[in-house]
């Protein structure tokens, strides 16, 4: 089976079975990473760059692991360092990378729509890594890989997703995804972090109050407050924004059940989330971070349309 798109700039332009089969690949590499020799052949002949125009730990190291675990050559460029600064063009730097052969694209990069930019402009599969306030898609792959994994479906679980959905890439992928897979989607956060016509796009819950949004949902996503793209005051303070906002025990331990919790990272501790949550046996933070690699492998992998990974 193959994916019905070249590249992946967004989960906006996955169809659902797209979705099913990058999951259900990355099912088959989660298990690749439980044996001893967590490695595959199948990309030997394949060298990949991984772009990054902006900062990243998690998902720059995840895709250098995965295209390794694939046995890919891989060629790390950070913006920093680079000849960006004596003023080369993302078109020019990327046409010279790929003039040595260079085989896929990833590309964090801090402008939104930059990935979607440099496919109309060469002939290689790009994976867009994190475009500015736009998309995350392997984010929210990961995301729902983890849901799944824990709640056993995505198909009519109640998710929010909370805080700074306003600048979060991570928010809009997820809505997307959450979407096409059937789960009930809700935003909840201060009203100047969620954008006016939201609910209305697409056809989403909001919620002002976090004790509602929590009691309603079945898995809450918290997100970082954005504060490099705000441009703003949009809340008092980051005290304040804890006391209304934050996701504290005492507050999971009011509701009545038990939720999951997630976070994409990096997490700001006592500012969205309080430390005895983001460690607790509620949060998945850590098993998302690791399902990325699996989920990156399969992306990776479907984009090569090379067959047979064992
Ligand atoms: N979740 C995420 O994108 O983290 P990084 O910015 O560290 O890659």
């Amino acid at each position: 089976m193959q994916l019905s798109t070249k590249h992946l700039l967004g989960i906006k332009d996955l169809q659902l079975r797209d979705i099913e089969l990058i999951l259900s690949t990355a099912t088959q590499f989660k298990e690749v990473l439980q044996r001893p020799i967590k490695k595959v052949p199948s990309l030997r002949d394949t060298t990949i760059v991984n772009l990054f125009y902006e900062n990243s730990t998690r998902t720059r190291i995840s895709f250098e692991l995965a295209e390794k675990r694939l046995s890919a050559d891989t060629l790390n460029f950070s913006a920093s360092g680079s000849s960006v600064s004596k003023g080369e063009t993302l078109l020019d730097t990327v046409n010279n990378i790929l003039s040595m052969k260079v085989d896929m694209v990833v590309m964090r990069h801090g402008a939104s729509g930059a990935p979607h930019f440099l496919a109309k402009h060469i002939p290689v599969a790009i994976i867009n890594a994190g475009d500015g306030i736009n998309e995350h898609p392997t984010q929210a792959l990961l995301d729902a890989f983890s849901i799944k994994e824990k709640c056993g479906k995505l198909e009519g679980k109640k998710i929010v997703l909370v805080g700074d959905i306003m600048h979060s890439r991570v928010a809009l992928s997820n809505i997307y995804l959450l979407k096409k897979a059937g789960a009930e989607v809700m935003v909840a956060g201060p009203p100047t972090l969620i954008p006016k016509y939201i609910r209305q796009a697409f056809d989403i819950r909001v919620e002002y109050n976090l004790k509602k949004a929590l009691q309603w949902c079945d898995v809450a996503n918290i997100l970082r407050i954005q504060l490099e793209r705000q441009n703003q005051v949009l809340f008092s303070s980051l005290r304040e924004y804890n006391f209304a906002y934050g996701i504290s025990k005492k507050l999971l331990d009011s509701l009545d059940k038990e939720i999951v919790i997630l976070h994409p990272g990096p997490v700001n501790r006592g500012v969205e989330i309080d430390s005895d949550v983001a460690d607790s046996k509620q949060s998945i933070i850590l098993q998302q971070v690791e399902n990325g690699v699996a989920v990156r492998m399969a992306v990776l992998y479907l984009l090569s349309n090379k067959q047979n990974f064992n």
